[in-house]
Parts: structure tokens; sequence; C-alpha cells
């Protein structure tokens, strides 16, 4: 045994006592000849002194230590003398008065500081994650990470719930993504699809009877990377038999409620139960389906005035199908053109052709782009449905819903931010429901499922799946917590001809559908019990939980931000003769 206990464990109860200790030199001092040593290890960290007069073998073997080595130190407890206790280290009233040391593997000097939480270039930490995750922040995540995968276990466990695995190599199983293919050696020409989910197989589960299935999941996507999206990631994965969106969504609504409770007893939840939005609600009053409902700043509609305001952008923009909403930027009235002129070029960004301001200055005057087409009564009007008060700064954007929805949402955001609306210590968390089961893609002439291909429509819609599909609402429900969808999840369709309707409703060929979901169609009819289920995303939940502005903080070897594992130079060419093995050619041009 290297160590008899743990650098964080030592107090003042072990006065006295002779301990070994093992870790990593977090720091080195030499005051007036006496060294000062903090050791590290993943436990916490302790003092250790040398002196060069009672154990002169020791300080001389310390000589060449330099911050990240590996050393086994063996000493004695002792209190700190009077007035040099350090308050902060929970091991901060003793010290350990070293009488034999080892060095157990020298280090070179790393790229950067580890017992400092100095601003590092991302690609760099990337690069040494060993040494970044030795980091107090990261070492936090991880134990943080950990914490929310046994509280999930041990609850789920507690409710019957079977953890089963399920295949990483499989077929494709759709989620909106490209698939990562993997070929088959032993099958030329053909290749297997890492899973974008478990879908397929936990329906699979609930056709073989398991009734409660969940799995800490790895899911593949191969997609555009944000901060909040990489390419594997991990998913709390569920499936239920027997069940409808109620049960799921209390099953959810208690697990989580009960994990940021024990996991992060600070965090506060805005609300309870969460709020429900349906998505209509949900875009019209924050312009987007996984809403930050911790501030106001909501969006506000004026098209049904706009056609008789005077003013051509707004007037065309209703006339021609459009919308004409707003928000009131409470506060903001004293804004200068150049402030407003940098809200504008935001919002250009997602497509809206302009940002029509009107600004009522705290003293009662008003600078506007548009006003002076309006007549008294409409800018009235507007202040009224705005609810507007001296200092305000009213917001509008005039276009197609979709693009009003996706620029007024992302202005609101900015604004949270730029005006520190909210604080990381309240979650709202609200349920998302009754979106459309399908949309439809013009470019594409078809209808494309809004969740994915199993979820079943809403029975009381079912009618209208032949006349109009857009009328029909999926039996789907997302989570989202503070701005970020952390989890989605449906009822599925549990009857086979059900299922090939759908198909054909996307223009899945039957023939196609057949070979690519034929054993899930096969399945269905030997006897499928009502089922639905959810998926969360634990790295989401993990980042929010722990204040990171992106999941790359809360992942132990994340991809950065071209998919690319900069520690392992991951993905790499792989040697000619394994190429040939899988009867791959190259046709780089
Ligand atoms: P969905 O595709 O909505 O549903 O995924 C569920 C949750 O997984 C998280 N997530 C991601 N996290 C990080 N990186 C990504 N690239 C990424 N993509 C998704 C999100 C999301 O809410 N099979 C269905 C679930 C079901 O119907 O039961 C599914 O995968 O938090
Ligand atoms: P213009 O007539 O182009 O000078 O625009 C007058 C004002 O309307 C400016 O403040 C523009 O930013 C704004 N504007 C232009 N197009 C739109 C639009 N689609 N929605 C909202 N405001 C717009």
């Amino acid at each position: 045994m290297y160590k008899t206990h743990t650098c964080g464990e030592l107090g003042v109860k072990d006065i006295g006592k002779e301990v070994s200790l093992a870790g990593w030199v977090d720091r080195l001092r030499d005051l007036g000849g006496v060294t000062f040593l903090d050791m590290r290890d993943r436990f916490g960290i302790i003092q250790l002194v040398s002196n060069p007069e009672t154990s002169p073998e020791v300080h001389k073997a310390l000589i060449p230590v330099r911050m990240e080595w590996v050393i086994q130190a063996v000493g004695v407890v002792r209190k700190r003398p009077e007035g040099m206790e350090n308050r902060e280290l929970p091991t901060g009233e003793i010290e350990v008065e070293l009488t034999r040391v080892k060095i157990l593997n020298p280090a070179k000097t790393p790229p950067f500081m580890i017992n400092q939480d100095e601003e590092v270039d991302e690609q760099t930490r990337l690069k040494y994650r060993y040494l970044d995750l030795r980091r107090p922040r990261m070492r936090e995540n991880m134990i943080l990470r950990h914490r929310v995968n046994m509280f999930i276990r041990n609850y789920l466990n507690e409710k019957s719930f079977l953890e089963i695995e399920t295949p990483i190599l499989f077929k494709t199983t759709p989620e909106g993504a490209r698939d990562y293919i993997v070929p088959s050696r032993v099958h030329p020409g053909e290749f297997y699809a890492l899973p974008q989910s478990p879908q397929q197989l936990k329906q699979m589960l609930m056709v073989a009877g398991i009734e409660r299935y969940f799995q800490i999941a790895r899911c593949f996507r191969d997609e555009d990377q944000r901060g909040d999206r990489q390419p594997e990631f991990t998913q709390l994965d569920i499936e239920m038999s027997f069940v409808d969106r109620e049960d799921v969504m209390d099953l959810i609504e208690g697990l989580y409620t009960a994990l940021v409770k024990e996991i992060t007893p600070h965090k506060k939840l805005l609300e309870t139960p969460w709020p429900r939005f349906t998505c209509k609600e949900a875009l019209e009053r924050f312009g987007k389906d996984n809403p930050d409902i911790r501030f106001g700043l909501e969006l506000k509609d004026i098209s049904e005035i706009a056609p008789e305001s005077g003013f051509r952008v707004f007037s065309d923009t209703v006339i021609n199908g459009g919308t004409v909403r707003g928000i009131n930027a409470k506060g903001l009235g004293d804004y200068s053109r150049k402030q407003i002129d940098e809200l504008t070029e935001y919002v250009k960004v997602y497509g809206a052709g302009g940002l029509a301001y009107l600004a009522l200055t705290p003293e009662g005057e008003e600078r506007s782009s548009f006003a002076k087409f309006l007549t008294e009564e409409v800018k009235k009007q507007i202040i009224t449905i705005m609810d507007a008060q001296p200092g305000d700064l009213l917001l509008f954007v005039a276009d197609s819903q979709e693009v009003v929805f996706e620029s007024l949402g992302r202005l609101r955001e900015k604004l949270r931010d730029r005006l520190e609306l909210v604080d990381n210590e309240t979650l709202g968390f609200c349920w998302v429901i009754d979106f459309p089961l399908v949309n439809y893609i013009k470019d594409e002439k078809r209808w494309d499922p809004s969740h994915h291909l199993f979820t079943s429509p809403m029975m009381e819609d079912i009618e209208a799946l032949d006349e109009d599909p857009s009328r029909v609402r999926g039996q789907q429900y997302d989570l989202v917590l503070n701005g970020h969808e952390i989890a989605g999840g449906s009822i599925r369709i549990h009857n086979a001809d059900l299922q090939e309707k759908i198909f054909a409703l996307i223009g899945l060929d039957m023939e196609v559908a057949r070979e690519r979901f034929g054993h899930m169609l096969q399945a269905f009819s030997y006897g499928t019990p009502p089922h639905g289920g959810i998926a969360s995303g634990i790295d989401r939940l993990c980042m929010l939980l722990a204040d990171e502005p992106n999941i790359r903080e809360v992942i132990a070897f994340p991809k950065n931000q071209s998919a690319r594992d900069l520690m392992g130079n991951a993905p790499s060419p792989v040697e000619p003769e394994q190429m040939e093995e899988l009867h791959i050619k190259l046709a780089l041009d």
C-alpha cells in the first residue's frame, strides 16, 4: 500500500499519527531553508514540511523535485503553529512533518498550471486533457457527473427498472442526423451503423416484455457541432410499457426533482409542478420551443394592427401572410442608435430583414425608425399591446413566422445575457407538448417527423392523417431546462399498420422501409404492449448543474468543434492493409 490515508481526509483528529501519503506535487516553496510542499491527490491537498535539521535526507531527496512530480511521503501529522493555519483548506489546521520521501515519477513541466484556474486555450486543454482533468474545476465536474449517474441508477432501480445494454454495432436508427458507419470485414460491402439512439432496441425490449428499461447509453450523431452538441454523447434512455404520456412525464419530473435536491441542493426550482406549454404557446411567447422561462421579455403580436399601420414593412408582411411581433426591452429606452444597430445586425443573422424600433425615453420623448408613418391612434395601440412605459425600448421584426420566432427568440436571450436577467442558481424546468407529428419540407415535397418515425399521433387527431397531416399532433413531449432541450420522448406506435402508414406519409418507399425497419414491423405483429419513453441528455443536464458554458466541460474526453479528438488525434488514416481487408478504396479528390 502506498497510502494509509488520502490527502483530503486528515485533520486535527489525526495529530500524532504516522501516515503514508502519495500524490502529485501541487506547490513547493522554501522559507528560510524549510521546504513546504503541498501534495495533491483526488481527495484533497495537504501541506508537507521538511526541515533540514531534523531530517536532512528528506531535504536532500526533495532538491530535484518539481511541480507535478509523483511522490510518496511518510511523516507525522502535527498541528500547524499558531497563526499559520489555512482556513480555506479542509486540512488547513495540520501539516505532515516528513520522515521519508520516495520519488515515484518525475514530470515534465506541464503546458499550463494545474493548481490555478487560469484561462487556457481550449485546444491546448483538449490536447493535454489528462492534465486538464487534474485541475479542480474538471475534477469537480467529473465527480458531479458520477453522482448524477449513480443517483439515476439507484432511483430507477428502486422503481423496478432494468438497466440493459444494447448494441453499438447495429443498423441505422434515424434521429435526424447522419449516421456514423462501420464497415464489416466478414461481410464485404456491408456496414453497421452506430446508433443515433437505442430507439429501436428499446422498443424491441418492450415487445420482449421487459416493461421498464433504462440505460445510460452512448449515442452517435454526425451533425454540426454546437456548444450543447457532441458527435457522441450520453443519454439517460428510458422505455416503459402500459403507460401514457402523463406516466412518463411524472417519472422524469420525480427523478429530476429528487436529483437536483440531492446533487445541487443550493439550486432552486423556479416553479413546481413544472409548467407545461404547447409547442405553439412556447413559440408565441418565447420564440422557441426550448424556452428559457426564468425571465420575461416575452414576444407580443401586433400583426392585427399592422395592415392599417401605414408602415409598409409591417403592412406588406401581414398582407403577404407573415407576422409582426416585438419585444419590450424594458428600461432600454435610452439605448443609442449604435446599440440598436448592433441588435439589428444580430437579428439579421437569423434571417430578419431589419429591426424596427420605438424608443420611449424616460423623459417622455420618442425615437423611432417607423413611428413617423403611424397615426397617433396606431402608436397608442402598439404601446398598449407592448405594455410599454417611458424608458422602454420596443423592437419589432416583420417576416414569416419562422423568421420572426427565430430572430426574436435569439434576441430575447441576447438581452437576457446583456442585462444579466438570470442567475444560474435557478432551474427553470418546463415541458413542451403538442408538437405537430410531421412538418412539411417544401424543397423535398414530403413530410418529415418532428420527433422520430416511431412517435404515435394523438388518437383524436388520427382522422386528419389522410386529409391534412399538418393538423395531426404527436404524442410527444420535450423537457427544457434554462433554454436547453434536455429530454425528448413520446408514446410510440405499437401497431404495424399505423407504422406502415407513417412510413408512407413521410415518403419512405415501402421496400426501403421493410429493408430498414422490417424487424420492427414483424416484432409488432407478435403481441406488442402499448409503450412510450423518453431520453435525456446527460451531458446537457450536467452542464447546467455545473454552471458550465458548454458540454465539453462535463465530458472527460470530448471532441473539439470540428469533431476531432485532439489528444489521440482521431480521426486518422488507417493502414492500407486494413482498407484492403475491408474491401474499401478511397476516392479522394
Ligand atoms: P432526441 O433526439 O430528442 O430523442 O434526444 C434526446 C436528448 O438527447 C440530447 N441530445 C444531445 N446531447 C448532446 N449532443 C447531441 N448531439 C445531442 N442530440 C441529442 C438532448 C435531447 O433532448 N430516441 C429519442 C428519445 C425517445 O423518443 O425516447 C431521442 O433520441 O438533450
Ligand atoms: P427602411 O425602410 O429599410 O429604412 O427600414 C425602416 C426600419 O424598418 C429600419 O429600422 C429597419 O431596420 C426596419 N425594418 C426593415 N425591414 C424590417 C423587417 N422585416 N422587420 C422589422 N423591421 C424592419
